[in-house]
């Protein structure tokens, strides 16, 4: 069995991050999602992984290398332009061969791995296998319709009306037959090859797609809302280190991990929370789900339920809730007079001031 890993696309939701990097780097716990996805595959037993890469190929090389660290042997399949999930594994076709894979959408976060739904595909071997959770607002992702005795029926990409609240999760088994489907189908109205259209076509020839109904926690890392939740979820389970330095006017409460060469001085951090290598946290108050990564600089200010990126700064800011900030910000108080907004903000940022 092998995997095919999918972390090229374009990422518009999470702009203005997504301008310079690819989503699928974006760290949880100080760690990137794809990174995530990656284990829970070299745990199910998989060590052939494909991964599709586009625009941020560079970025995404350079970041898992030859797979040897999760203990997998990484190919790359260059996707010239996101045309689409079913597009992808017509690309990928001469690396999968005739084995049966697992396709996991780089963006998607499973907590508890797919172990299990890998050994019981192995066992049962049908055509492909789907992954649906109950979701409150089904129009963002594919929605899958069951007949009286749970088979699916049909199935629709963010349908306006949705029939169901069985959102399909974004990793699927499949056996070799999807080729041919992938073959079979045209674009859609946006222009892409949906993976929802590959499964349609094997339902209509009467091929065999199961479902397995999930209920553990899932998310799609698409938006910043549920970054910022996957974050938190993550943190949960956090185990407290200390790696760096604290001073004795600094006060570390529940779940915190300092990493190696961070300092932390006359501050309070309150758990979970992870403070990165090399940063710097002064006269600061950080809180509960914030993930600060390394080479930060955090003075004088008050941050909780955030993520804060590579190289950032923070200097006597109250207080910040609730934000991704990317590589390389700088946040400081403008000067006393005038007393204004001074704002250098990328394309597609979005900034919420309490005035
Ligand atoms: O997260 C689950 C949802 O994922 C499913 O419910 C939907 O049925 C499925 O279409 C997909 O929807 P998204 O809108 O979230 O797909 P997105 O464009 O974000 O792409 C998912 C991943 O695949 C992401 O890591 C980027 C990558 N990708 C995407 C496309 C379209 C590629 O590598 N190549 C592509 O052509």
């Amino acid at each position: 069995m092998k995997a095919l890993v999918l972390a090229g696309g374009s990422g518009t939701r999470l702009r203005p991050i997504t301008h310079t990097s690819a989503k699928q780097l974006v760290p949880i716990a100080n760690k990137p999602v794809l990174f995530y996805g990656l284990e829970a595959i070299a745990q199910a037993g998989i060590t052939d992984v494909g991964i599709v890469v586009g625009d941020t190929a560079d970025e995404i090389r350079q970041a898992v290398g030859d797979g040897s660290k999760f203990g997998v042997d990484v190919t790359y399949i260059p996707q010239h332009a996101p045309l689409g999930l079913a597009h992808a594994v017509l690309i990928a076709r001469d690396f999968l061969g005739e084995d049966d894979f697992v396709m996991y959408l780089g963006d998607n976060f499973i907590l508890g791995g797919i172990s299990g739904l890998v050994e019981d595909f192995r066992a049962d071997r049908p055509d492909a296998r789907i992954l649906l959770t109950k979701v409150a607002d089904p129009t963002s992702f594919g929605v899958a319709e069951l007949d009286a005795d749970g088979r699916v029926v049909a199935l629709e990409e963010k349908p306006v009306r949705p029939r169901s609240d069985l959102a399909l999760v974004g990793v699927y088994l499949f056996s070799p037959a999807v080729h041919e489907a992938v073959r079979a189908i045209e674009p859609s109205w946006r222009g892409e090859l949906e993976i929802t259209h590959a499964l349609q076509w094997l339902i209509d020839q009467r091929r065999d797609v199961r479902s397995t109904l999930i209920s553990g926690y899932w998310k799609d890392t698409g938006n910043v809302t549920d970054v910022l939740e996957v974050n938190r979820s993550v943190l949960e389970g956090l185990e407290p280190t200390v790696e760096g330095v604290v001073d004795e006017n600094s006060e570390l409460i529940g779940r915190v991990r300092i990493e190696a060469g961070a300092q932390v001085t006359g501050s309070r951090i309150v758990g979970p929370a992870i403070i990165g290598s090399d940063s710097v946290v002064t006269d600061s108050y950080v809180g509960p789900f914030t993930s600060v990564s390394e080479d930060c600089r955090i003075r004088d200010s008050e941050i909780e339920y955030s993520i804060v990126l590579r190289g950032s700064s923070m200097t006597g800011v109250r207080r910040v809730e609730a934000s991704l900030i990317g590589r390389n910000v700088e946040v400081t108080p403008a000067p006393r007079n005038p007393s204004a907004y001074r704002l250098v903000l990328g394309d597609h940022s979005k900034v919420q001031i309490s005035s």
